[in-house]
C-alpha cells in the first residue's frame, strides 16, 4: 500500500500567519504539521509516501525534509498541485505515483492520538473498494458527516447545517486503485472544489465502503482554534502512539 498526503491550499482560514508559509509547515507543539501524519502513516508501515502539495511555498517543504531521514526514510515523493482544485484534485495527482496499488489518503492537517494500524491491516483483507475512520465529535457541522442506519453506512453530508450523526469522517482514507475512475467523474461542489465526501459516496453507493471508530483523539488544525487545541493535545499525549501489542 502507497501512503499519500494532501498539503496543499492556500490556508485561508488561518490568514495571516498563512502568508508567508504553507499551512502543514506551521508548528504544532514541537513539530512541523506535516510530521504528524508522515508519522501516521509510517506506524502503519506505510513507507512508500507522497507529499502532494501546491502554492508558493513548495519548495520549503523539500528544504524541510529532504529525502525523510527525520523519519528513517530513504527517499520521499512530492508533486506539485496547480491551482485550488479541492481534496480530490490533488488526489488525481497521484494516480501515477499509486500504479495501480491501493493507497492511504491523509490530509496533511489531521492529527491523531493514536493509530490507523488495525484499520489499514482490515482494509488489506478487503482488498477492495474503500475504507473510512469515524470519531464522535461535538461539532459535526465541520465536517463531512456520516449518517448511519442499523450498523450500515447509508451517507456522507459535507458540512451539514442539520447534522444527523456526531461522527465525523476523519480526513484518513483508505482506497483500493478504482479511486482514480472515480475522481474523473466528479463535478465541482458550490465551493467550487472537487470534494473527497463525493469520492466517498460513490463507495458507499457501489456497497464497497466500509467505516471504523478511531480510538483515541482525532484533530484538524485548519483554523486558530483547532491549531491552538491540536498544540494543547499533542503536549499531554503526544501523537502517533503505538502500543506494544500492536507493533505490525
Ligand atoms: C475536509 C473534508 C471533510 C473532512 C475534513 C477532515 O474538510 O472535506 O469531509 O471531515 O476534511 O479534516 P476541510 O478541512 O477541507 O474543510
Amino acid at each position: 500500500m502507497k501512503g499519500i498526503i494532501l498539503a496543499g491550499g492556500l490556508g485561508s482560514r488561518l490568514a495571516p500567519l498563512t502568508r508567508i508559509t504553507n499551512k502543514h509547515l506551521l508548528p504544532v507543539y514541537d513539530k512541523p504539521m506535516i510530521y504528524y501524519p508522515i508519522e501516521t502513516l509510517i506506524n502503519a508501515g506505510i513507507t512508500d509516501i507522497m507529499i502532494v502539495t501546491g502554492g508558493n511555498h513548495a519548495g520549503d517543504f523539500l528544504r524541510l525534509m529532504g529525502n525523510g531521514k527525520d523519519f528513517g526514510l530513504k527517499h520521499l515523493n512530492y508533486t506539485y498541485q496547480e491551482g485550488e482544485g479541492g481534496i480530490a484534485d490533488a488526489l488525481s495527482l497521484a494516480e501515477y505515483f499509486a500504479d495501480g496499488e491501493s493507497i492511504c489518503v491523509v490530509l496533511g492537517d489531521n492529527i491523531i492520538e493514536r493509530n490507523i494500524i488495525k484499520a489499514v491491516r482490515d482494509f488489506e483483507e478487503q482488498k477492495r473498494g474503500a475504507k473510512i475512520m469515524l470519531k464522535e465529535v461535538p461539532d459535526p457541522e465541520r465536517f463531512g458527516v456520516a449518517e448511519i442506519t442499523d450498523g450500515r453506512l447509508v451517507n456522507i453530508i459535507e458540512k451539514p447545517k442539520n447534522p444527523r450523526s456526531n461522527l465525523a469522517v476523519i480526513g484518513i482514507y483508505l482506497y483500493d486503485a478504482t479511486v482514480f475512475d472515480i475522481v474523473k467523474t466528479l463535478k465541482p461542489s458550490e465551493r467550487g472544489e472537487l470534494e473527497i465526501t463525493d469520492v466517498n459516496n460513490a463507495y458507499v453507493g457501489n456497497g464497497t465502503m466500509t467505516w471504523e471508530m478511531l480510538e483515541g483523539w482525532w484533530t484538524d488544525a485548519g483554523t486558530f482554534e483547532s491549531l491552538l487545541r491540536a498544540s494543547m493535545l499533542v503536549s499531554q499525549t503526544g501523537a502517533n502512539n503505538v502500543a506494544p501489542g500492536e507493533k505490525l
